[in-house]
């Protein structure tokens, strides 16, 4: 049987799929940031897991604002990406896993999760900078199938958090029903809190992100005391991405272990966060 074997939290900024082109992990300002993958990379390398499933939001390359599901899912051999205007190089293909994605498909709906089903999907820096930052050399990358889970967190309105924890869970009982023996992990991606626009551009909040990764182990039912609006004005519109790690620790069991974590502010207008989760057996 395929098994959960943990999730990933991580933040998605454009800036750090540069820094990592441009070899900058040990620069001043990009050093304690990937120090805090260190943890991750062991992890990882450890494991060895077959499958990703990395939760994301596409930001306008494969949807835009005339076609926006809620909930998107990806059942492709491959994925691409594309110049989106960050500088960031165009990657080889990431590989699907398209069985497992079909088996989750057929899992979810009749699990009353109504998920578009995508047999072509490009894929944006929402998901390239969480598999650049994962698995760094591209031999890796190469071995690990990817399975993109896209959420609209662009155009509202957005899926509640309650929502994201229910299709975390849902996720969590269909990959424990695919009959293959597999290791697989779950990545939730984007905040943690950021405003890229307006008058309050550049705005954060520490004090909220901390209370949030503090209670993503055991009570991340915590967030749902808040509205998307609510999130908007607390960790800013873009911050709202955080409701995708919800959606990671839904899948994972009731107890988890938390091996490590690390907050770093900002990275680019970023409140950049990092969290490894690991499933009782
Ligand atoms: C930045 C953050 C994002 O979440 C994003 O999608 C693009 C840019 C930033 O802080 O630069
Ligand atoms: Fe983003």
């Amino acid at each position: 049987m395929a098994r959960l074997i943990g999730g990933i939290g991580s933040s998605h900024v454009p800036a750090i799929g540069n820094a990592i082109e441009q070899n900058m992990q040990s620069d001043p300002y990009w050093k304690s940031f990937f120090d805090g993958y260190v943890p991750a990379w062991k992890w990882l390398e450890e494991r060895k897991p077959d499958v990703a499933i990395l939760v994301y939001n596409d930001h306008g390359l494969n949807f835009f604002l005339d076609k926006m599901p809620t909930f998107a899912i990806g059942a492709a051999p491959q994925y691409l990406n594309s110049d989106e205007g960050w500088g960031l190089k165009p990657l080889p293909p990431f590989q699907g896993h398209p069985e497992l994605s079909w088996h989750i498909i057929d899992s979810l709906v009749n699990d009353e999760f109504d998920i578009t089903m995508c047999q072509e999907m490009q894929v944006d820096h929402g998901f390239t900078v969480p598999m650049n930052l994962m698995w760094p050399e591209q031999a890796k990358r190469d071995q690990i199938k990817v399975i993109p889970v896209c959420v609209n967190v662009v155009q509202a309105p957005f899926p509640t958090a309650r929502r994201c924890l229910k299709l975390g869970e849902a996720i969590g009982r269909a990959v424990a029903s695919y009959e293959e023996d597999l290791d697989v992990v779950i990545l939730g991606t984007g905040g943690l809190s950021h405003q890229l626009d307006g008058e309050r551009a550049g705005h954060t909040n520490r004090e909220f992100d901390t209370e949030f990764l503090e209670k993503l182990s055991d009570e991340p039912e915590w967030l749902l005391q808040y509205s998307n609006l609510e999130l908007a004005e607390i960790v800013g519109p873009q911050g709202v991405e955080m409701i995708m790690w919800l959606i990671m620790r839904g899948a994972l069991n009731k107890q988890v272990t938390e091996l490590s974590r690390n907050y770093h502010i900002p990275i680019s207008n970023t409140a950049a966060g990092v969290i490894l989760l690991e499933n009782s057996a």
